[in-house]
């Protein structure tokens, strides 16, 4: 079986993350979310511990015979996560030709730097509009993204919205 480790920000966790999970179960069996520590992102709606605690929630109805999913947090290099968790290649999802030219940099780098591969996975078509900092930003001003993240990460956006 292989081991494929799917790194992000996570802040929150949406239904395009899930379906990149799903996909990579799918294809390898076993995968590692890791939510990394940026701090080139600021701006951040939910700390560490609530983004994994909605990471778990999430993918815990992924899990079934020969779908293995963790979920661990990571401060540093992708690169170090992966060797650290004996990870065989880096998972990313790939919803436009942006996230192409961005990724693909990342890639080369993590190759060059550690000789660790990224896969790329295509997101399903439905949700290649979703991104966390629209959903942050909506649910900030108290708009409705309940057609974009699971069922466990709606109260908590909620809540945060709320705080000063
Ligand atoms: O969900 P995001 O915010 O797009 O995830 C980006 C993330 C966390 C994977 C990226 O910022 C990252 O790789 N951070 C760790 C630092 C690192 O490995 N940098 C070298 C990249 S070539």
């Amino acid at each position: 079986m292989t081991t494929v480790l799917y790194p992000g920000s996570f802040d929150p966790i949406h239904l395009g993350h899930l379906d990149v999970v799903e996909q990579a179960l799918e294809l390898f069996g076993t995968v590692i979310v890791a939510a990394m520590h940026n701090p080139s992102k600021p701006g951040g709606m939910l700390d560490l511990d609530r983004r994994l605690e909605l990471i778990e929630a999430s993918v815990a109805p992924l899990r079934g015979p020969g779908r293995v999913v963790s979920v661990e947090a990571f401060p540093g290099l992708v690169v170090d996560a992966a060797h650290r968790l004996a990870a065989d290649f880096i998972v990313k999802g790939l919803r436009t030709g942006g996230d192409f030219e961005v990724e693909q940099q990342m890639a080369h780098t993590n190759y060059a730097a550690a000789g660790v591969r990224t896969v790329y996975l295509p997101c399903k078509p439905a949700l290649v509009f979703i991104s966390s900092r629209f959903i942050r930003e909506i649910a900030n001003y108290g708009g409705d993204v309940s057609t974009m993240v699971p069922p466990a990460v709606l109260p908590h956006l909620q809540r945060a919205s709320r705080e000063p």
